[in-house]
């Protein structure tokens, strides 16, 4: 690999890091494993080593994982001692490295207590005079989310010690609050049932549940808690494992099984056996922690700026059950993408029955070379449905079907296209196809839209009964209709009435968002809002105008054209308007502070010292643009805390003005 090349990938590897980085932390919505994610972290810290000359201090590879991004809800307070990462081992090889690396660091003689890395969400309690004084989440390792009225409502967390026994009169003591599959399984089927959106994963639903505002709900969630990391002032042990004993003595919860191990050949019996033993534990693990044992050798290997000399984490490989591919179903998405899923011969997958797995699309299928009646290995992310890693070729029997992937929509029989840029075939009818039209109404009903009090199981009941079909016929229904949905009183009709008539007064730009155009996303509306201010005129708009919006390019300005020269939009968005839906800009309610911004358009990146939403309003009330990614039109790029590399390197390349929040304020002070 040349330098351009690593240069490049260097580029690639951080973008890509960065994004998976926000779906873990900030949405708790993985889209790969983690051994995945490991996999893009290791080849960057390689290229980072040999291309040190690309090696920036903003890299993915130097920070410190956040299980919790900081909520504004709960009080952020530093940490003591920050709470760092584990290096991570995937062979028993690395594992000899990691001894080999301790034996250089110390004369002293040491062993190894080996115990299993639960997966879940880190957490650092301070006790002070045997009471539970305070639960710090990670943060970002240096500052947490003080979460202790939610830790308090977890049942193994004592809120005093055990009277008697010998504890200090201060200390804290880390480990990790988890969710056991059990409680899992039964916190999802009633998200369901709520039509609320199920946690992608046990980790996910314990840190969810940590972020959750009202302590009480916290206690129904099945959350547990083991602690691994006891801290204290003066020493009161000589080893990690007797640090454990004495923890279990005041009555806290100790991370079970942890054992000593004298030496590496121990060490990989102890993976071994946990590799296998841990399908039947009743909470997830994803590895094991390898500690030195001798608490005086720990503190003389000491930390590097991420993690402890003194220990390393193996990780296990994901886990994967073979079964055999019995048919495929074609799921019609709200985009009209079409996502091929399998029906699988259920079978047993870390702790829960697998009987669907996704396909991606046709391609995959392709190049697996997959056939009905197959054996396949069977694999479980991030996400929900697990997904189809390869075919067991070795068992493929006589009895197999070629795929055939359909030409035709499977509800509606529209002829399919494909994308060639997404790889994925789509059902053009977007007006007529039944999952489509329901998919709009659920954009339409969404947070970040109308806000509308209901959810898919809703516009599913609403559709079925043939209530709504265009998106005005929701301001048309009747109690009576209402009355008549399944398991619908008197106070949820009203509930929905009232909330439906709240949503007149959504902003213009949330309205335009609404609509479901394609490729108009939030900040595409709110741009054209602000250029066009009322629907009429962009429904009018020449595609010269279009294009001359700020962000608007030829795909979504030929996507607007086409949404307004249909007749049926323009008579649903006349019915809209008459109903009382905004339809432009209320010009009195727009708060303008100054035209000090006026003409220009600013990106912003990072962490700032007020969220990253009032930072977007600030630009706006100071009449500036916010652009949503790096172009020659961006006038500046705030760069906050932790600003993405990929959008500095974008901006200096095209010689784009780049300031900081201190700067930024400053602009804005000048005029007055
Ligand atoms: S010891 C200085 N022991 O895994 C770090 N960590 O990937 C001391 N984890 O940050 C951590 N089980 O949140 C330790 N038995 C265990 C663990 C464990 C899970 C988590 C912990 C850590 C992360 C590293």
């Amino acid at each position: 690999m040349n330098k351009k090349e690593a240069r490049a990938r260097i580029t690639e590897l951080t973008s890509e890091l960065e994004r998976h980085n926000y779906n873990y932390y900030v949405l708790s919505a993985p889209e790969i494993t983690d051994f995945q994610y490991d996999l893009l972290m290791m080849e960057l810290q390689e290229l980072e080593k040999r291309f040190p000359e690309y090696a920036v201090s903003t890299s993915p590879t130097q920070k410190v994982g956040s299980d919790l991004a900081p909520t504004a809800q709960f009080e952020q307070l530093p940490h003591k001692y920050p709470m760092l990462s584990l290096s991570n081992s995937y062979s028993m090889d690395e594992v000899a490295a990691f001894s080999g690396r301790v034996s250089k660091g110390t004369d002293l003689p040491f062993t190894f207590s080996c115990e299993l890395k639960f997966d879940g969400t880190a957490i650092c309690l301070t006790y002070k005079h045997g009471k539970l004084f305070r639960a710090l989440t990670r943060g970002d390792g240096t500052v947490g989310d003080d979460v202790t009225r939610n830790v308090m409502q977890i049942p193994s967390i004592p809120h005093t010690l055990k009277e008697g026994t010998n504890y200090p009169d201060e200390f804290e003591i880390r480990g990790e609050i988890y969710m056991p599959y059990k409680a899992f399984d039964k916190l999802n089927r009633q998200r369901e049932l709520d039509e609320e959106q199920p946690f992608a994963n046990p980790r996910n639903a314990a840190s969810g549940s940590l972020k959750l505002l009202d302590p009480k709900s916290v206690r129904g969630r099945g959350l547990e808690c083991t602690l691994y990391h006891l801290i204290t002032q003066e020493p009161v042990a000589q080893t990690h494992i007797e640090s454990l004993h004495l923890a279990s003595s005041w009555g806290l919860p100790v991370s079970e099984h942890a054992k000593e191990c004298r030496n590496v050949e121990e060490v990989e019996q102890y993976i071994t056996y946990w590799d296998t033993r841990r399908k039947e534990l009743p909470y997830a693990t994803d590895g094991i922690v390898i500690k030195v044992n001798q608490l005086p050798v720990q503190t003389s290997l000491g930390y590097t700026a991420k993690s402890p000399r003194w220990a390393t984490a193996y990780k296990f490989k994901p886990e994967e059950a073979l079964t055999k591919l019995l048919s495929i179903d074609y799921q019609v998405g709200r985009t009209g993408a079409i996502t091929p899923v399998a029906n699988l011969e259920p079978v047993q997958l870390s702790g829960t029955k697998v009987k669907r797995a996704s396909l991606h699309n046709s391609e995959q299928i392709k190049l697996m070379d997959i056939h009905i009646g197959d054996y396949v290995y069977v694999e479980k992310g991030g996400e929900i449905i697990p997904k189809i890693t390869r075919v067991a070729l070795e068992e493929r029997g006589f009895d197999i079907v070629p795929v055939e992937f359909p030409v035709c929509c499977p509800v509606c029989g529209t002829p399919l296209v494909k994308d060639e840029e997404e790889a994925k075939h789509f059902c053009p009818n977007s007006d007529f196809c039944p999952p489509q039209i329901k998919g709009k109404f659920i954009h339409f009903i969404g947070r970040k839209a109308m806000d509308i009090n209901a959810g898919e199981a809703t516009v599913e009941q609403l559709y079925n009964k043939g209530y709504i079909n265009v998106l005005s016929d929701l301001y048309k229904l009747t109690r009576e209709q209402l009355l008549t949905l399944d398991k619908w009183k008197e106070k949820s009709a009203d509930n929905f009435l009232k909330s439906l008539e709240e949503s007149k007064k959504v902003p213009f730009e949330r309205v335009l968002f609404a609509l479901g155009i394609r490729y108009v996303g939030e900040t595409t509306a709110k741009n054209l809002a602000s250029e066009f201010k009322s629907i009429d005129a962009i429904a009018s708009a020449t595609r010269e105008q279009l294009l001359a919006t700020e962000e608007v390019g030829e795909k979504l300005a030929d996507s607007l054209l086409s949404y307004f020269a249909d007749d049926r939009h323009l008579s649903t968005i006349k019915e809209l308007k008459e109903t009382g839906l905004q339809m432009e800009i209320d010009l009195s309610k727009k708060v303008i502070e100054s035209e000090i911004l006026k003409g220009k358009t600013i990106v912003i990146s990072g962490n700032f010292s007020i969220s990253r939403d009032e930072m977007k309003a600030l630009i706006e009330r100071n009449s500036g643009k916010v652009g949503s990614s790096i172009s020659g039109n961006t006038t500046y790029m705030v760069a906050g805390d932790k600003c993405g590399p990929s959008k500095l390197e974008k901006a200096t390349k095209l010689g784009i003005e780049i300031i900081s929040e201190e700067e930024f304020i400053k602009i804005l002070n000048k005029q007055n």
